[in-house]
């Protein structure tokens, strides 16, 4: 019994490890700065039209900046009120909004994840999500980084439309009391350097 748990673990990290490469591969993709219309390889260079949409370098530079996906921090760009998206197309959609932060991976080596409904109904209506994706019912969903990493469960949006999934401490981000192993850096009290903030 001991043995196979740990051959189970042997492959699991082997294999995360595997899809961890991949994914830090993909995520270079961006670096640095944003690629013009003319060669991103979605729009056809030769069409009139790729002359009259804005360039992200001008658009994206202006908003707060991140270091990973596509170089912009979107719920604080949304916070600090540099974008104003439209709510709604039609009048009558009714907006549904919720303020409640739901902890998972309460039993996890890795710290808890806070998945919070404010930032995310702030993009969302909560049909994204429920009940396809998850039940209504904190703790019912199955929810594991397996699926996560296969684009299911939360893997949908992140990593495709919002912050990739090498980002494990925005995810990952409630130590565990009396925590010291897979902590980042500024999450370790045995690297803690002062002045540096939480991610
Ligand atoms: C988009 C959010 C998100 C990101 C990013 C993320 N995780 Fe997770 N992770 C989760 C969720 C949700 C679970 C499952 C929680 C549960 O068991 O209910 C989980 C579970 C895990 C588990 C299994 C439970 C444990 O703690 O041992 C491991 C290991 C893990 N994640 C590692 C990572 C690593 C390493 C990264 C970065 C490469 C990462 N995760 C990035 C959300 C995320
Ligand atoms: C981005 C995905 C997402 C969106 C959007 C979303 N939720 Fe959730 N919701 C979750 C997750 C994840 C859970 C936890 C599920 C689990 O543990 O099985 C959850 C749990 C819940 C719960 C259970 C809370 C409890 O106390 O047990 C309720 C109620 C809920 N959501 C209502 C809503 C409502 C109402 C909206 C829209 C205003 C909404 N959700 C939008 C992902 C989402
Ligand atoms: C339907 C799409 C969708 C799903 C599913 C989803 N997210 Fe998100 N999430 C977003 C978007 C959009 C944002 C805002 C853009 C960004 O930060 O990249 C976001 C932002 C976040 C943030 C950052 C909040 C902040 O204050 O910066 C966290 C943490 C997060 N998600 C965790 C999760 C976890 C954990 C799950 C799975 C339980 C999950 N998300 C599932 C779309 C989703």
């Amino acid at each position: 019994m001991q043995a196979s748990i740990s051959r189970v673990k042997r492959h699991l990290s082997r294999w995360l490890a595997g899809s961890l490469l991949g994914l830090l591969a993909a995520g270079t993709v961006f670096a640095g700065n944003w690629l013009p219309i003319a060669k991103d390889g979605v729009h056809d260079p030769r069409s009139p039209a790729a002359k009259q949409l804005q360039e992200p370098q001008e658009a994206l530079s202006r908003l707060t900046p991140d270091t990973t996906g596509n170089q912009v921090r979107w719920v604080q760009s949304l916070e600090k009120g540099e974008i104003n998206p439209r709510e709604k197309l039609f009048p009558q959609t009714e907006v549904k909004k919720l303020d409640q932060d739901i902890l998972l991976n309460l039993k996890g080596g890795m710290p808890i994840v806070r998945f919070p409904h404010k930032q995310h109904t702030e993009w969302l209506d909560c049909s994204n999500c429920h009940d396809h994706l998850f039940e209504r019912e904190t703790g019912k969903t199955k929810i594991s980084m397996f699926n996560i990493l296969q684009g299911e469960q939360c893997g949908v949006c992140h990593g495709a439309v919002a912050f990739p999934l090498t980002e494990c401490y925005r995810c990952h981000s409630v130590t565990r009391p009396g925590q010291t192993k897979n902590l980042p850096t500024h999450m370790n009290p045995q690297f803690h350097m002062p002045g540096r903030k939480g991610p």
